[in-house]
């Protein structure tokens, strides 16, 4: 039995459109009874600040695939669930990270993951690590923008990016908790082309018939306007920082990784405006579900 967390969540949907499409037994870990069954599957309620509710959800499970929002409970919440899926007698975890994880990383969210990364690495249970590269969903947060004037506003510059589909970024996950021969190896995960923000503007003018202009600022404007739009500042000094490691090109490669995880080539952006097109143009600032 495989149990799914972060289910309701960008990836956790896709692990579960995936899991099903291969005919596997799984649940879902949700927090949300109504979310649960909104998935179209077995489910179970739990929540990593309630360990018990964890301990509960583990019975019988044989792999595990580990995923949470961004937060700073994150460290607390993983560590503590991977310990109580040794402590059931889980075979493996399939956690998700992203590139760079160390527990010397500059970013605190990279920081985050390399600390549980590491916490995985020492627990004595099978292990994959998933790190993908910038899923092609964040662009739906420049969907109010793209709605009201066809723009998108970033700080980007030049920097090309390894976008990936987070489709691609679920795919992988069911390879890896239903595959052999995938423990004890980390992958990162990207798409197959890496784009500058102009030539997703282009795209994206392509598939909708009407010209989408990327407007590049310093990040300090960018981060200004974003707070004045009510953006946490947090968030927004986050998304900062953000753009200015992909500025410069810190995202940029791209990897053989869903191949060879999956056998076949990642989605293409073409095929991600092909699903998104609407949402991406449209006036809700929202993230796109599997079909
Ligand atoms: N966005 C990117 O470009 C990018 C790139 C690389 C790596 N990542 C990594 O991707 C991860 C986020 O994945 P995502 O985008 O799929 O996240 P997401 O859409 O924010 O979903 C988070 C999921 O975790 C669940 N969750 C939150 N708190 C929980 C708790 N206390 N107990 C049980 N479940 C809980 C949420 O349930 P509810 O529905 O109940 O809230 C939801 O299902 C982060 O670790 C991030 O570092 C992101």
């Amino acid at each position: 039995m495989i149990l799914v967390s972060g289910a309701s969540g960008t990836i956790g949907r896709y692990v579960v459109k995936h899991l099903k499409a291969r005919g596997e037994k799984f649940k879902a870990l949700v927090r949300d009874e109504a979310k649960g069954r909104a998935l179209e599957c077995d489910f179970v309620v739990g929540d990593f600040d309630q360990p018990e509710t964890i301990a509960r959800a583990m019975q019988g499970v044989t792999r595990f695939f580990l995923n949470t929002n961004v937060s700073e409970r994150v460290v607390r919440q993983q560590n503590t669930a991977i310990d109580l899926a040794t402590r059931a007698g889980v075979e493996l975890v399939v956690k998700l990270s992203s590139p760079g994880a160390s527990p010397d990383a500059q970013m605190p969210q990279t920081r985050s993951h390399g600390e549980i990364e590491a916490h995985l690495r020492a627990a004595g249970i099978a292990w994959v690590i998933l790190q993908p590269t910038v899923f092609m969903q964040n662009l739906l947060r420049n969907a109010d923008t793209l709605h009201a004037q066809r723009k998108i506003f970033g700080s980007y510059r030049d920097g090309k990016i390894g976008f990936i589909d987070a489709d691609d970024i679920g795919a992988c996950a069911a390879a890896a908790l239903t595959g052999e021969g995938h423990a004890g190896k980390s992958f990162v995960l990207t798409g197959g082309e890496s784009l500058r923000f102009d030539e997703i503007a282009q795209k994206i003018s392509t598939k909708l018939g009407e010209t989408v202009t990327y407007v590049d600022m310093p990040v300090e404007q960018f981060v200004a306007a974003a707070v004045a739009r009510g953006v946490p500042s947090n968030m927004a000094e986050f998304y900062g920082k953000m753009m200015t490691i992909l500025a410069s090109g810190g995202s940029a490669r791209t990897t053989g990784a869903v191949r060879e995880l999956t056998g076949r080539e990642p989605r293409t952006f073409e095929a991600f405006l092909d699903d998104n097109i609407a949402r991406l143009v449209g006036s809700t600032n929202t993230y796109s579900s599997p079909k």
